[in-house]
């Protein structure tokens, strides 16, 4: 907890014991570790045939690479300078000298002893690092199998979204503004939901979305702690804008999770965003490589929006064709930034990633989705529970932000006086069980 006097608080990390930290880098990571392992492995023979002798060699030297890694972390050992020579290394390696000479007694940054954030992090970069040394590897994402069975084992869920939007837009030319925000706050929710299914949590376990997502709403509700929906909704109303000038270019930009049944439901929302008027453009943010699992790429962006388009299904069929040209007609875009993956808390961007800030402060709301999004909006650090969403946020404020997160780390910020405890004493794992979920609100809408 937020100990009196120090600002910001600690890093959650490793060091200490027995925390969620602590299990997360002992358990957790070396067995991501060991399953990108065996996707190299199971991948084989298609390197074989894809690149001969050479695909099999690079295979063994990166399996060789991770195999060392996984020694590294298990092992305490303290971190290493990237030596790839990626569009992020120069940064990565900055921001790693950085942190050594923030340390106590010159001591190592090490994965037991740094910031917990920095670690998990650092993990998947050097995993992409495995790669990028070990050409013609560099494309390959070790994640793709994961991804693409949460998006086809969720696909009774998927198509019974599709068939509420598409009816949803049929209806949309008589429908109140009651009823337009009624059903924006619905979506928003199973965008919300959507984060629950990632993979992260299971180290890899399938997580997939079988129950018709809609109905499972109202069920739901009660596990939603903070809840600024309509603070949401007021900003996309102001955004709009008044007056003889008529409506203006609303922006909103999504900072992506988790690809499969996540990402339809971000998709979903978007459509509807736009559809219903609230929005004239979209901007999806993504990852630049493979990243903590699940996260959606440009590969699993592009790839989700065929696949819904080839369904075999009457209205996922049109849902994924209208996706596809809103991409077309730049309605939507997807971007990566190479900030997304560095363990930068948000609070840097300003200083650090100037480019992407001033981008966002274009935007007329930011939705960030997911765990590890939150991680760095707060910081990761150990905050009291009561502290204000705004606060933890340092003065990251490019624009209205919200942060749609269902609990999987122990940092939770803007609770009422004695939620924390009550929910103690009910579910001592509510911060780590994604059974739990916020809608945070920082921005002029904000009702203090
Ligand atoms: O350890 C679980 C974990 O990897 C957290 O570190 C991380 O915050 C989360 O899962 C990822 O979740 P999300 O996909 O919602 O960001
Ligand atoms: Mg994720």
């Amino acid at each position: 907890m937020e100990v009196e006097g120090t600002f910001p608080p600690l890093s959650l990390s490793a060091k200490f014991e027995g925390s969620f930290a602590y299990l997360t880098v002992r358990d957790r990571l070396p067995t991501i570790l060991t399953k990108v392992v065996d996707s190299l492995h199971r991948n084989k023979d298609s390197f074989f045939k894809e690149y001969g002798k050479e695909g099999i060699q690079a295979e063994k030297r990166a399996i060789s690479f991770l195999s060392k890694l996984r020694n590294e972390l298990q092992t305490d050992k303290p971190v290493l300078l990237l030596t790839d020579n990626a569009e992020d290394t120069e940064a990565w390696n900055e921001y790693m000298g950085r942190q050594q000479d923030l340390m106590e007694d010159g001591q190592p940054v090490s994965w037991f002893k740094s910031s917990w954030l920095y670690m998990e992090c650092y993990m998947y970069r050097r995993i992409q690092e495995a790669l990028n040394m070990n050409p013609p590897m560099n494309n390959f994402d070790g994640f793709k199998e994961g991804k693409t069975q949460s998006f086809f084992e969720s696909q009774q869920a998927i198509k019974c979204l599709c068939t509420y939007l598409q009816e949803l837009i049929t209806n949309m030319e008589n429908m109140t503004e009651m009823q337009l925000r009624e059903n924006f706050l619905k979506l928003l929710q199973v965008s919300l939901w959507g984060n629950k299914c990632d993979l992260s949590i299971s180290a890899g376990q399938d997580n997939s979305q079988r129950s018709s997502p809609i109905d499972s709403l109202p069920d739901l509700q009660r596990f939603i702690l903070v809840d600024d929906s309509n603070m949401v909704w007021s900003t996309l109303v102001a955004a709009q804008g008044s007056g003889s000038a008529g409506k203006k270019h609303a922006r909103v930009d999504i900072v992506l999770d988790n690809a499969g049944f996540e990402l339809v439901t971000d998709l979903v929302l978007a459509d509807f965003l736009v559809s219903a008027g609230l929005a004239k453009q979209i901007r999806f943010h993504g990852k630049s490589f493979p990243w903590f699992l699940s996260d959606v790429t440009k590969q699993d962006f592009e790839w989700t929006i065929m696949q819904t388009m080839a369904a075999n299904h009457k209205w996922m069929a049109a849902s994924g064709a209208q996706w596809k040209h809103f991409m077309k007609d730049g309605t939507w875009s997807y971007h990566d930034h190479p900030f997304w993956t560095m363990p930068h808390e948000f609070c840097d961007m300003a200083l650090d990633a100037a480019d992407l800030y001033s981008t966002l402060q274009g935007s007329d709301l930011i939705l960030f989705k997911g765990d590890l999004n939150y991680r760095k909006l707060t910081g990761d650090r150990k905050w009291e529970h009561t502290v204000l969403f705004d606060r933890a946020l340092r003065g990251f404020q490019p624009a209205p932000l919200c942060s749609l997160r269902t609990l999987k780390a122990d940092v939770q910020v803007g609770l009422q006086p004695g939620q924390a405890e009550k929910l103690n004493s009910q579910d001592p794992h509510w911060m780590t069980n994604a059974k739990y979920a916020v809608v945070q609100f920082s921005g002029p809408h904000r009702e203090r």
